[in-house]
């Protein structure tokens, strides 16, 4: 009974990405030498996210950057026993230095929302953030997988494109908007409705990253559970609410910070891989893609040695689903021309 018992913690520790994480952290497993850099890293995600990529033994320098507050940041993690080197760099003129052989720029660099906020009132003060960094992304690693999760993601995302562009640096397959947490998100709302293991629940999410552009497909999930059409209205909610259910709680102190530094972690954890090589790594991320009319689009993934290698079928929709895709559309394509027009414009 007793050894029963360990057997089943052991697996289900096993299945469990978190201990996962801490587990191979300390692996003695050689790995390419991959840079990281973390822009915004002083910021409420950026600090998680950071001691969560200086724990990912795929990672062997990892470049802190902020406008303030790194040199701290760089010195607390630099003193955990793992594989990468880490140095902090703040202000515009370290810039540079942090962006240099960097495989992987990830940017959670900008404000968060407040309660009464929707992300697009964010546009205002992280579109600038957002087109500065990727100015010098453009200059000093044209070549890094850039992981966006500065809001507002739908239009983020298309700044950096035409940013790129405009610097001849532009490759689709390296642009990527981090919709993980929603991902995240479905796969705990689904697994306590349908009262089965987390750890092994799949849902995909498409379309974007705010409100009703957030689309889960509860029809596609793994395991399959009987719930009713209300059970998944109500699912299909909480997931688009996600996070103004988080920035409610906290009150005008910010937005989901922990649980995004998790799914940012995740997600910087698959472009790893597949720039190693690692077969069939697969993830939700909104890119630019051409299995809607809209050219950007969050769905599944293959990440690969270049970043991008297919953007995977929507698959069989729901009759629920296929209305919510035709109800985003609007929303999405006003923020992605948004993003250009603001590009172009400035
Ligand atoms: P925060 O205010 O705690 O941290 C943001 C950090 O960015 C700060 O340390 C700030 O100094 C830094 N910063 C500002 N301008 C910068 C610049 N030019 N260069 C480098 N760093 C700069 O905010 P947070 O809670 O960490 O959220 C950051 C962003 O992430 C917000 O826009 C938020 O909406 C977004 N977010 C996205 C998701 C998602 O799923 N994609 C989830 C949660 C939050
Ligand atoms: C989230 O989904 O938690 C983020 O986009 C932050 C927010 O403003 O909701």
């Amino acid at each position: 009974m007793k050894a029963a018992m360990l057997r089943s913690i052991r697996a289900s520790c096993r299945a469990s990405s978190t201990s996962h994480f801490l587990r191979r952290a300390f692996s003695s497993e050689s790995h390419p030498e991959r840079k990281v850099a973390v822009l915004g890293a002083a910021g409420g995600i950026g600090q998680p996210l950071a001691l969560l990529m200086k724990l990912n033994p795929l990672v062997s320098r990892l470049a802190v950057y902020d406008i303030a507050g790194t040199p701290g940041v760089a010195a607390d993690i630099s003193h955990i026993n793992t594989r990468s080197e880490v140095s902090g760099y703040a202000g515009e003129e370290q810039l540079r230095h942090a962006l240099e052989g960097a495989d992987i720029v990830i940017i959670p660099a900008g404000v968060p929302r407040k309660p009464g906020m929707t992300r697009d009132d964010l546009f205002n003060i992280n579109a600038g953030i957002v087109k500065s960094l990727c100015t010098a992304i453009a200059k000093y690693c044209p070549n890094a997988l850039v992981n966006m999760i500065s809001n507002p993601v739908n239009s983020t995302v298309p700044i950096a494109a035409e940013i790129f562009k405009k610097a001849g640096t532009y490759d689709e397959k390296r642009l990527f908007g981090v919709t993980t947490l929603d991902v995240v998100r479905a796969r705990t709302f689904y697994a306590g409705k349908a009262n089965v293991p987390v750890e092994g629940v799949i849902v995909p999410v498409v379309g974007g990253h705010a409100g009703i552009t957030i689309l889960p497909l509860f029809s596609q999930a793994t395991p399959q559970a009987n719930l009713s059409d209300e059970q998944i209205i109500a699912l299909t909610k909480r997931t688009q609410d996600g996070g103004t259910e988080v920035v409610e709680a906290k009150a005008g102190k910010g937005s989901a910070t922990l649980s995004m530094a998790y799914a940012g972690a995740i997600f910087a954890d698959a472009c790893l891989k597949g720039l190693n090589g690692v077969p069939d790594v697969v993830e939700c991320s909104y890119v630019q893609s051409s299995i809607t009319e809209l050219p950007f689009f969050a769905s599944k993934v293959r990440l690969g040695k270049n970043g991008v290698e297919e953007v995977l079928e929507l698959g069989n929709l729901s009759d629920f689903e296929k209305q919510g895709l035709e109800n985003l559309k609007p929303e999405l394509k006003a923020s992605i021309e948004k993003g250009i027009k603001f590009a172009n414009q400035s």
